[in-house]
C-alpha cells in the first residue's frame, strides 16, 4: 500500500492518551459480563489498549500473526467502494483522532476509539475475521447491483450493533455498542428496545437510527451461524427484496422470535 495518509502515533497528546485511557476503563467496567468471550478475549490478546491510544503498528503485529488482518489510517468516512475494497482485502479502515473530552458519552462520526477499541478485537476472531472480508466482497457485489441500501442494513446490525446469544443470555458484539457506556448498558437490561433472533432477510428490511440508541437488536446464535447465513450468493435475495417492503427500526412482526 502506497497511501500517504499515516496515524502519526508520535504526534497524539499526553491528553489524548489520557481521553482513551478514561474510555477504556469505563469501557471495561461496563463490557464484564456483557460482551460476549470473543471480544473480551481479542481486547485482552490484543493487550495495548489500556496504555494509551494504541500504535497501529503494534496492533497490526497481533493482529496479522491472528487472523490475518491489519488497520489502514483514513482521515474519516470513505467512499464505499474503497472501504469494501480494504475490507476484501482484510484491512480495516480505521480514523485516527479521538473525541474531545466532552464527548465521551456520543460522538456521531467514529473516532479512533470506535474503531480500534469497537472493530479490532473481533478481527482477532478467524471466523469474524472471515465474515468482514466476505462483506468487503458482497460490498462491492451490492454495490454494482444497485442493493448496497440492504446489505448495509446487515453490517449495521450484526457488526455494529449485533448481540449473541449465551446460556448466560446475549452479550455484546457489535462495536457501536461495546463502544457506548450507555448504549452496553440499555441494549441489554433496558425494557424498551426489542430483542429478536436473527433472520437474514428480515434484517437486511429493517431500516436503522443513526441518531439514538436502537429499538431493535439481532440476537444470532453464533458466529458460525452468521457466517454461514451469509454464504450464498445475495443476487436472488437482492431481487427478493426490491420487491419486500421495509419494516420500521422498532416494529415487530408475528414472525419474529423476540427475545426474552
Ligand atoms: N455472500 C454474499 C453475496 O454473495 C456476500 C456477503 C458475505 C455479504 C458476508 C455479507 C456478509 O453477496
Ligand atoms: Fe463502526
Amino acid at each position: 500500500m502506497t497511501d500517504s495518509f499515516r496515524q502519526h502515533w508520535d504526534a497524539y497528546t499526553a491528553e489524548e492518551h489520557a481521553i482513551w485511557r478514561t474510555l477504556v476503563h469505563r469501557q471495561e467496567e461496563v463490557l464484564n459480563g456483557r460482551a460476549c468471550a470473543e471480544f473480551l478475549d481479542g481486547i485482552a490478546r490484543l493487550g495495548v489498549c489500556a496504555d494509551g491510544i494504541p500504535d497501529f503498528r503494534r496492533l497490526d503485529e497481533v493482529l496479522g500473526a491472528a487472523t490475518g488482518w491489519s488497520i489502514v489510517a483514513v482521515p474519516g468516512l470513505v467512499p464505499d467502494e474503497v472501504f469494501f475494497a480494504h475490507l476484501a482485502e482484510r484491512r480495516f479502515p480505521s480514523t485516527c483522532f479521538i473525541r474531545r473530552a466532552d464527548q465521551l458519552d456520543y460522538l456521531s462520526e467514529p473516532d479512533v476509539f470506535h474503531d480500534i477499541f469497537g472493530h479490532v478485537p473481533m478481527l482477532v476472531n478467524p471466523v469474524f475475521g472471515d465474515y468482514m472480508q466476505a462483506y468487503g466482497q458482497g460490498g462491492l457485489k451490492a454495490l454494482g447491483l444497485g442493493s448496497l441500501h440492504h446489505l448495509a442494513r446487515l453490517y449495521w446490525y450484526t457488526v455494529e450493533f449485533g448481540l449473541i446469544a449465551t446460556g448466560d443470555g446475549p452479550r455484546i458484539y457489535g462495536s457501536g455498542i461495546v463502544s457506548s457506556k450507555g448504549e452496553s448498558v440499555y441494549c441489554l437490561e433496558d425494557p424498551r428496545p426489542k430483542r429478536v433472533a436473527f433472520d437474514l432477510m428480515r434484517v437486511m428490511r429493517t431500516r436503522y437510527r443513526i441518531d439514538d440508541y436502537q429499538e431493535s437488536y439481532f440476537v444470532i446464535d453464533d458466529f458460525a451461524q452468521l457466517f454461514e447465513a451469509t454464504r450464498p450468493d445475495f443476487t436472488p435475495y437482492y431481487a427478493a427484496l426490491k420487491a419486500l417492503t421495509d419494516i420500521g427500526p422498532g416494529a415487530v412482526l408475528p414472525e419474529d422470535r423476540v427475545l426474552a
